[in-house]
């Protein structure tokens, strides 16, 4: 089955006001593609005129404690991110499981918050080049999944896996389409066995040095619904190629 494909910016720490002319170009150019989804993480602080420079285009957060308020000092609810206006975040991004030491039951908790409350979620998954080295990375990937995806079932309007590589981030090295379809068939087995047939509308986005140059031959892969993209979604000129090859033009 087909899905329809999310194409996902990540700008990661990068944003300030002088870049919402950006996000409102990359909306307004993402309008012309109807059968795709077009969504920017950007950075928290950001989302709120994100939002407003970019009516009815999805923005998202790129973390969410899984509380709905407390003595956390420096962390941003789900609740929050709504009201600033995001529609999704993503959770479990290796960055944030390397530099903030997040586990997969941390990542289970904010998915499972965040799903609660109303927010879609981009949950990420993928291995170090070590253990893709010693042969161990799909069943690495599926113990991240049971570890970490949310406890209530989830449509696929409401949650979407990143497969991310932590080794293809960033250094312009990808997976073969080869190594890309196993894992993708692999994580739709498991997200079947999880929540049934809606396992199979759960979309599996790739992520790692997506470009314009390489996004249609990853988009062609079985079980590619989609991407999540760093460097590459910055600048319009970058990103709505990677638009244009989800939408098949
Ligand atoms: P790059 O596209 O810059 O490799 O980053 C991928 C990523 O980490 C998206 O979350």
């Amino acid at each position: 089955m087909a899905l329809r494909k999310l194409v996902a910016g990540n700008w990661k720490m990068h944003g300030v006001s002088a870049d919402l002319a950006e996000i409102a170009a990359i909306a307004d150019a993402s309008r012309r593609y109807l059968g795709v989804d077009v969504a920017l993480c950007v950075p928290a602080i950001l989302i709120e005129r994100a939002a407003r420079a970019a009516p009815g285009f999805a923005i998202g957060g790129q973390d969410v404690h899984h509380a709905e308020r407390g003595a956390h000092t420096g962390c941003t609810s789900s609740q929050m991110l709504l009201d600033a206006g995001a529609r999704l975040t993503i959770v479990g991004h290796s960055e944030r499981r390397d530099a903030q030491r997040e586990s997969d039951s941390d990542v289970k908790a904010k998915s499972t918050a965040a799903l609660s409350c109303g927010l879609a979620v981009i949950l990420c998954v993928g291995e170090r080049l070590e253990v893709r080295e010693q042969g161990a990375a799909v069943p690495t990937v599926l113990a991240q999944l049971d570890g970490a995806l949310p406890e209530r079932s989830a449509s696929g309007a409401e949650l979407a896996i990143a497969y991310e590589p932590v080794w293809a981030i960033g250094t312009g090295k990808i997976p073969t389409t080869a190594e890309i379809a196993e894992m993708h068939a692999a994580i739709r087995a498991k997200l079947v066995e999880r929540y049934g047939d809606g396992g199979a509308g759960i979309r599996i986005l790739y992520g790692g040095s997506v470009k314009g140059s390489n996004a249609a031959e990853i988009f062609a892969v079985d079980n590619v619904d989609g991407a999540l993209v760093g460097g590459a979604s910055l600048k319009a000129s970058d990103f709505i190629p990677i638009v244009e090859a989800a939408a098949g033009v």
